[in-house]
C-alpha cells in the first residue's frame, strides 16, 4: 500500500541529516514507495472548513550538503493526504498550538502523527504529572510560598520552564543557594506561566535515558550523559549519547505509560528517564531514533511506519 505523505516540518535545508528523527522516518517512507511532500509550518491556511498549504513534492538523500529537492509549490488542501508528520519543533507556543486546532479539523480522516489533539492536551512536563508514582517529587508553581515549602521538604531542587525544551533555562538550586531569590524573581517576570520546581537527582551524572514509545510499546532507548560541566544530558547541550538497556523499573514505567499513549493517538513519543525517575513525556516531536539505530538498537523508523500502515488499513 502506497501512502500519500505530507510532512510539516522547520526548513529541511536547516537539519543535520545524520541525527535528525525527521529525517530518518523521510528516508524510510521514501524507501517503502510513499509519496512524501513538504510545507512548513507558517504556509498552513484555514480558509472556511479547509486547510490548505503550498506543498512541494519531496526527495531526500542520505548525503550531507545534498540531502533533498524540492518541486514547485502547488497549492493543495491537505485532506488530498492520507497522513501528515507533524514534525514541527517546539517551542510549544500559541503558534504551534493553533497547528494543533487546524489540524485536527483533518485527523483521523487524514492520519497526523502525533494525533494534534492529543499533542495539544498532553504538554511533555504536565502530562508526566498523570504518572505521579512514577516521577521525582514534582511542584508545579510560581507561588514562593508553594515553592519555599517544597525546598524545606525536599533540599536541592532543579527549577526549569514548564514549555522549556532542549535544557533551556534548567537551574540547579541548592538548599540556602544565595542565587534562589533572584532566580525566582527573573523567573517570575520572564513566565507568564508557573514553573517545575523537582527534587535534585543526582544520578544524572550516569545520564539521562531517552526511552523511544512506539503505538505504547518500548522500541529502544539511549543514554545522554552530561558534559563534566553541565546539568543538562540534552544533546543539543553537549550530552553525549551512549549505550544502554533497559532495566526493570524502566520496563515497568513502559508499561504503566504505555497503554495512556497509545490511547491518545501518541504513535511516536520518547520518555526521559534519570535514575528509574520518569521526567518528562515528549509527544511534539521527539528525536532519537538514529542515536538508537546507531548504537545497534531497532529500526524505529521501519517500526514506526509499519503501525502508520496498519492503521491506514483497519481503518
Ligand atoms: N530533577 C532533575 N534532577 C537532575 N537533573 C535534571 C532534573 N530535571 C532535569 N535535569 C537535567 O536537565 C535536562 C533537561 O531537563 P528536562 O526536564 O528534560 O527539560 P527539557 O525539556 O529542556 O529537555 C535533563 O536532561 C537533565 O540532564
Ligand atoms: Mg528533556
Amino acid at each position: 500500500m502506497k501512502l500519500n505523505v505530507a510532512v510539516q516540518m522547520d526548513p529541511i535545508a536547516r537539519i543535520n541529516i545524520r541525527g535528525d528523527s525527521t529525517f530518518a522516518l523521510l528516508l524510510e517512507a521514501q524507501r517503502r514507495g510513499h509519496g512524501l511532500s513538504y510545507y512548513t509550518p507558517d504556509k498552513l491556511s484555514m480558509l472556511g472548513d479547509k486547510l490548505v498549504a503550498p506543498v512541494q513534492l519531496l526527495t531526500v538523500r542520505d548525503e550531507p550538503g545534498n540531502h533533498f529537492t524540492l518541486g514547485e509549490p502547488r497549492r493543495e488542501s491537505l485532506t488530498a493526504f492520507d497522513v501528515i508528520l507533524l514534525r514541527q519543533d517546539p517551542p510549544f507556543d500559541l503558534a504551534y498550538i493553533t497547528s494543533t486546532h487546524f489540524l485536527e479539523r483533518i485527523h483521523p480522516k487524514t492520519l497526523v502523527v502525533n494525533d494534534p489533539a492529543s499533542v495539544r492536551n498532553a504538554p511533555e512536563k504536565l502530562f508526566v504529572m498523570n504518572f505521579p508514582q512514577l516521577m521525582p517529587p514534582t511542584l508545579i508553581s510560581r507561588d514562593l510560598q508553594e515553592i519555599n515549602a517544597f525546598r524545606d521538604t525536599h533540599g536541592a531542587v532543579v527549577m526549569k520552564p514548564l514549555h522549556g525544551f532542549g535544557g533551556a533555562g534548567v537551574f540547579r538550586v541548592m538548599p540556602q543557594d544565595m542565587n534562589f531569590g533572584s532566580l525566582y524573581d527573573m523567573f517570575s517576570v520572564t513566565f507568564r506561566e508557573p514553573w517545575v520546581i523537582q527534587r535534585f537527582l543526582p544520578e544524572v551524572k550516569q545520564g539521562d535515558k531517552r526511552i523511544i514509545m512506539v503505538d505504547g510499546e518500548f522500541a529502544g532507548a539511549v543514554n545522554r550523559v552530561p558534559a563534566a560541566d553541565d546539568l543538562r544530558s540534552n544533546m543539543v547541550r553537549g550530552g553525549a549519547a551512549r549505550a544502554t538497556e533497559l532495566t526493570a523499573r524502566e520496563r515497568e514505567i513502559c508499561a504503566t505509560v504505555g497503554p495512556a499513549l497509545r490511547e491518545r493517538g501518541l504513535l511516536f513519543v520518547g520518555l526521559d528517564v534519570i535514575d528509574g525517575n520518569l521526567t518528562e513525556i515528549n509527544v511534539t516531536s521527539p528525536t532519537g531514533i538514529q542515536e538508537v539505530r546507531r548504537f545497534g538498537g531497532a529500526d524505529i523508523a521501519a517500526l514506526i511506519w509499519d503501525a502508520i500502515e496498519k492503521i491506514r488499513k483497519v481503518r
